[in-house]
């Protein structure tokens, strides 16, 4: 296997990110988290549940509410048209008008979210109607088409329910929606974990080939690291609010550091073969400028 290179363009870098459960016995869930995201980077994040993953993917959308609270910490996005936006520092508007155009989320357990008595059509329209007012009546149209397309979602279903819809076709759908305003980055939490096995690798595939065609960055979270090892550049290990691992997928495999790597690399017996190098399409390249 080839080392992976990425763009080294920062497109997000945390620093320091500390976020507090103000409640009786108060809570730090993540704890002085610092890393950069490339763009076009596929970034792992793992570790067991309850270790802060949700927590810390809500703070740097700025989605947390009361009792969440950022004790510390800047997140800085670097515009790819060069200018630099202090997260922390958005008021209100500027922040809705950011969300999902610049930065968006696929939210865990987020293909039960879908409204059930709106279609698809007009789930997708509405983000374009709200963010892109500009946009004609024909264009929206085409562009709700065109983005449930590459999801591979067949554009018939526009006129569907969500209950007329699998799980895996609804999470399709949600991912649909993250990207049809083309954002930099998206946030992915546990995207298909309640999905059969099959189903998700399907979906892996696809947004990994997503990535490799429209360049986004994404934050990949899961509990399940040998999934996080088949698709992502870099992994990052979170244990107890903490980031106690951070690298390069392939050599986390071959050589993990922290005691707490290791012991999750040895709980799954399945990784003693290679790894799977049927997610990872075409992103062994060497430069994406
Ligand atoms: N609403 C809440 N009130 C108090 N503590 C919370 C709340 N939500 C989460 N926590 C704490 O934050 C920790 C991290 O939770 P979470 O970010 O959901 O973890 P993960 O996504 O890794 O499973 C939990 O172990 C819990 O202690
Ligand atoms: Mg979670």
């Amino acid at each position: 296997m080839t080392a992976t290179t990425i763009e080294r363009r920062p497109v997000l870098t945390i620093d320091d990110l500390s976020v507090v459960y103000d409640v009786e016995q108060p809570v730090t869930a993540v704890k002085g988290a610092s890393f950069e995201l490339s763009a076009g980077e596929i970034l792992g994040l793992a570790g067991e549940s309850g270790c802060g993953k949700t927590t810390l993917a809500y703070a740097v959308n700025r989605l947390h509410k009361p009792p969440a609270r950022i004790a510390s910490g800047q997140i800085v996005f670097h515009d790819a048209d060069g200018s630099d936006v202090d997260l922390l520092t958005l008021g209100h508007d500027e922040l809705r008008a950011f969300r999902w155009s610049k930065l968006s989320m696929v939210f865990q357990g987020a293909m039960n979210a879908l409204n059930p008595v709106t279609s698809i059509r007009t789930q997708l329209e509405d983000v374009l109607l709200t963010h892109r007012p500009e946009l004609g009546k024909k264009e929206r149209r085409e562009r709700a088409a065109d983005v449930l397309r590459r999801v591979g979602v067949d554009p018939v279903r526009l006129r569907s329910y969500p209950h007329e819809l699998s799980g895996g076709m609804r999470q399709r759908v949600m991912i649909a929606m993250a990207m049809i305003l083309e954002p930099q980055v998206m946030i992915m939490d546990e995207p298909t974990t309640a999905l059969d096995v099959v189903v998700q690798r399907d979906i892996l595939r696809e947004i990994v080939r997503l990535r490799d065609e429209l360049g986004f960055a994404v934050i990949f979270i899961t509990h399940d690291l040998p999934l996080l090892l088949e698709i992502s550049d870099r992994i990052a290990v979170m244990l107890r609010g903490e980031i106690v691992e951070l690298g390069d997928a392939a050599t986390m495999y071959r050589s993990p550091r922290h005691e707490y790597t290791k012991k999750l690399l040895a709980s799954f017996p399945s990784l003693s073969g290679s790894r799977g190098s049927f997610i990872r399409t075409g992103i062994d390249r060497e430069d994406a400028s």
